[in-house]
């Protein structure tokens, strides 16, 4: 998966636009009204962060913070049914699958595993308890795509039945930050505990840190290594480039995907000296662009990992709910979590490379999967929030 690309990152060098005729300009003084370009992400594609009304019925309102779970490519693949009273049913939407990066559906189903989390902490919010069950069709093979498949039914208990998480508060905050971490912080060891238990029951997960630098250097290269392979397959490449949403306009349209903020890319994209279809062979400019949007992905304070023992979709939902608590504890705590999947994808040219992860991690690829890779630390440029698809865009009701 690319990091989103969300900041310009090109290096200095690079500020200079190459024309079609062989003439250059300076990209920081090219009239950004010819082209279109206006700042930043559309309010309306982050509304949903903001807070909703009290008078939201409470399935309205757990799944009002639902959908603000993190997720793959930001992909928010969840559909919820509201046809039975007091029940919410949650299918996996099979038109927001990664079937290329995500062949059997593993990271769509941890998303979904985060989606079920916030809503059951916004009903604990309201004192009620849900009662979740998973698969209520069985558990669909682990070695085939999910979509449509109902994931979940979720029974909302009675006024009372819960007390409120201590997490809640910082739902509508979190937020992956992609950017450039302090290289300078350690993460304390009580940060790093509250990390490891920000869940009070972990069936079957286990969970690590690395902070020493010559593990951190040893993963730096892999996860890049991994990233140049998910970049250089024209597959996996190109299914990410169909996400990306460059500029206000598409952002708004679709509200989803790999968002794209930057002048400088908004701006080589509308002279159309950027292609993004166009895909990175070594050496070429694509590549060099890639890896320098690489770059915040080697800074940090260290890695936090989650395997699981055994790879059921069970298993895959409970690392989406300890994640997102996790994400949501670091929120609190003032630091961030930043997944970096592309050495766990399970397509074949990464199987080398998912490989040697799993052994620098001492886990075996088939009976302890890695599930989450992320990097920790302090962002040094805090970014906002991704854009979220309308309440009503999930809804069948
Ligand atoms: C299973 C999973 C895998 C992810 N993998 C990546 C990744 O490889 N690279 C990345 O930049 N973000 C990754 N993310 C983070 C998503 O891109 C992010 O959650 C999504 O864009 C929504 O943004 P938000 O978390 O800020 O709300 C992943 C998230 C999940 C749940």
């Amino acid at each position: 998966m690319t990091p989103s690309p969300s900041h310009d990152t090109l290096p200095g060098r690079r500020r200079f636009i190459r024309l079609a005729g062989g003439g250059v300009v300076l990209a920081a003084t090219a009239p950004l009204a010819v082209v279109g370009c206006t700042a930043g992400m559309p309010a309306a594609a982050l509304q949903p962060w903001s807070a909703p009304s009290d008078a939201l019925e409470i399935r309205e309102f757990m799944l009002a913070h639902a959908l603000l779970a993190p997720n793959p490519h930001n992909r928010q693949p969840w559909i919820a049914d509201l046809q039975e009273p007091g029940a919410i049913t949650l299918f996996c939407d099979a038109g927001r699958l990664l079937p290329e990066t995500d062949p059997f559906g593993r990271q769509i189903l941890i998303g979904c595993g985060a989606f079920l989390e916030l809503a059951v902490q916004a009903a604990a919010q309201h004192g009620r308890a849900v009662q979740v069950s998973l698969f209520p069709d069985g558990e669909p093979s682990d070695q085939t795509l999910p979509g449509g498949v109902r994931v979940a039914r979720l029974a909302v208990g009675e006024p009372g039945s819960a007390e409120p998480d201590r997490l809640f508060a910082q739902v509508r905050v979190r937020s992956t930050q992609k950017g450039f971490y302090d290289n300078q912080r350690v993460l304390a060891a009580p940060l790093w505990q509250r990390l490891l238990r920000a869940s009070p029951t972990q069936p079957s997960l286990l969970l690590g840190q690395v902070a020493e630098p010559a593990r951190m250097a040893a993963l730096r290269q892999l996860t890049r290594g991994a990233f140049e392979i998910e970049m250089l397959t024209p597959a996996t490449y190109l299914e990410s480039a169909r996400l990306m949403r460059i500029g206000p306009t598409e952002i708004a349209r679709y509200r989803d995907g790999i968002s794209i903020t930057g002048v400088m890319p908004r701006l080589l994209n509308a002279v159309g000296v950027f292609d993004r279809f166009a895909v990175p062979e070594r050496g070429n400019d694509t590549h060099q662009r890639m890896l320098d949007h690489w770059r915040p992905s080697e800074t940090g304070s260290g890695y936090f990992w989650m395997a699981t023992q055994g790879n059921s979709r069970r298993d895959q939902i409970a690392v989406g709910r300890v994640f997102v608590r996790a994400q949501l504890q670091a929120t609190a705590d003032g630091f961030s979590l930043h997944p970096l999947s592309q050495a766990l994808q399970e397509f074949d040219a990464m199987r080398e490379a998912r490989r040697t992860l799993h052994a620098a991690l001492g886990l075996d690829p088939m009976e302890q999967p890695l599930q989450m890779l992320c990097r920790v630390g302090y962002a040094l440029e805090p970014a906002g929030h991704s854009p979220r698809r309308a309440l009503h865009d999930l809804l069948r009701t």
